[in-house]
């Protein structure tokens, strides 16, 4: 019986999302990727247990901090190991994209991480990997990467374990152990030849995406600056919105069939943090209203990391204390008299609606004014409203880095013009 009402229950789920939805088996064309929610119903990471809505906002919001946590050891240049909290969270990816892999191809969903350069795979034998791996032994154009090859010098820590290229280093509070490698990929239907990874043998600590990952930062070792030929430091996306895991946005590597018209404003290079894309972000319109934030608040300086940038892997912007304060004040002064209550990390939430109709982040030479559905989360029953930021922690090397997270930056085009070291907003309707 209860076998039954599950495939019945099964037979209704996978026939309501329909036309619009997201087929899985879909193949990825040109130079275009899909990406897909983590908790999609075509992705195999979907959590196994369904939330109610407090506890999956809990939820992302526990991992933010374990993102926050390692965007902080890039900016410090070191690894920063955290204080063993009460329960281990898992820096699970927000989204995921299909890498074909070696020849004959082998596919992997991998997580799509903006702040990072390398790509991590899981090889065959790996210990803590998950189980989807990509087999060495069954690719005849793989190559381990010699120790002394000019790529060796370029991972952190790396250096020689046997014979060939290694290294040890850390992601979250996760400890990876791997062996720089070459293989060639496909995106889509583009090859891309003899592509250097890190095909990861052992993995501790629960930060480490268990599928892998695909660095589309801006380091020497990134997708990017691998296939500049190809692509020409030049790539966009569109994230799904929160709302409709069902939808898939897309990734569009490489100049063609990119938005002409979109406002940008200048990427701000910091040799010491290189894979980050910082920005300069001047000051936060509520409303119509620009906010009084000191300057200092979103200074860039490359000796410190302190300034604001663009991640797909937080999901909540984060911005440092003085900035955040004005933010909560202005929303809650508009909210007069209205109960305001909190839900972990989020600390202002009404019952109701909460009556800020825009919001905009001004950017040099950029003003992007984000509706409601980009900066207030709601529960499904509509019952409560949240305020979708946070403050950045106090006293932690992390207190002086704004993060414009993927809430913030769903079903908002993001264009990255390495060529012309520029970062693009415009809005679609990617889901
Ligand atoms: C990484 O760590 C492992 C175990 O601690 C060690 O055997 C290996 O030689 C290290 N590799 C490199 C490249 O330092
Ligand atoms: C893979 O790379 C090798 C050389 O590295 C090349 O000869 C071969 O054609 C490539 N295969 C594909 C499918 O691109
Ligand atoms: C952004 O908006 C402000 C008004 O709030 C305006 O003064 C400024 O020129 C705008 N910037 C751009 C680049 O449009």
């Amino acid at each position: 019986m209860a076998a039954l009402l599950f495939s019945l229950l099964a037979l209704f789920l996978c026939h309501q999302p329909s036309a619009t939805a997201t087929s899985c088996g879909v193949a990825d064309h040109g130079s275009t990727l899909q990406v897909l929610h983590v908790n999609s119903p075509c992705s195999p990471f979907r959590p196994k247990t369904s939330f109610s809505w407090a506890d999956s906002v809990l939820q992302m919001q526990a991992q933010d901090k374990t993102r926050l946590q390692y965007l902080s050891s890039l900016v410090a240049g070191r690894s920063i190991v955290p204080v063993a909290s009460g329960r281990a969270v898992t820096q699970n990816p927000t989204y995921i994209v299909r890498l074909n892999i070696g020849t004959p191809p082998q596919h992997l969903l991998v997580a799509l991480d903006t702040s990072n350069d390398a790509a991590w795979i899981p090889c065959a034998g790996c210990i803590g990997c998950s189980s989807s791996t990509f087999d060495p032994a069954k690719s005849s154009t793989f190559k381990p990467l010699r120790c002394g090859s000019p790529q060796c010098s370029l991972v952190p820590n790396g250096g020689c374990g046997s014979a060939s290229c290694g290294f040890n280093t850390t992601y979250g509070s996760s400890s990876i152990s791997a062996g720089l490698v070459q293989d060639n990929i496909t995106l889509a239907t583009d090859s891309v030849r003899g592509y250097t990874f890190g095909c990861v043998q052992k993995t501790t600590g629960s930060s480490f995406p268990a599928q892998g990952l695909l660095g589309l930062g801006r380091g020497p070792l990134s997708l990017m600056s691998q296939t500049t030929n190809l692509y020409q430091s030049t790539f966009s996306y569109c994230l799904p919105g929160y709302k409709s895991v069902n939808f898939a946005g897309s990734l569009r590597l490489g100049p063609h069939s990119q938005p002409i018209r979109i406002k940008t404003t200048p990427l701000l290079r910091n040799p010491r943090r290189s894979s980050l894309y910082y920005v300069n972000l001047l000051a936060i319109r509520v409303g119509r209203k620009v906010l009084d934030i000191p300057p200092s608040a979103f200074a860039f300086d490359p000796n410190t990391g302190a300034g604001t940038v663009f991640d797909s892997g937080t999901v909540f912007t984060i911005l440092v204390k003085p900035a955040y304060v004005a933010v909560r004040d202005e929303v809650r002064r508009r909210m007069r008299g209205a109960t305001v209550t909190s839900l972990g990390g989020f600390d202002t939430c009404y019952s109701g609606a909460i009556s800020v109709p825009t919001m905009t982040f001004m950017f040099s030479g950029m003003n992007v004014t984000l509706p409601q559905e980009n900066f207030v989360i709601r529960s499904s029953a509509g019952s409560t409203a949240c305020l979708a930021m946070a403050a950045a922690p106090e006293g932690a090397v992390n207190s002086a880095l704004n993060v414009i997270a993927s809430f913030q930056q769903q079903n908002h085009r993001i264009l990255i013009d390495g060529g012309k070291s520029r970062l693009g907003v415009a809005r679609e309707a990617c889901s």
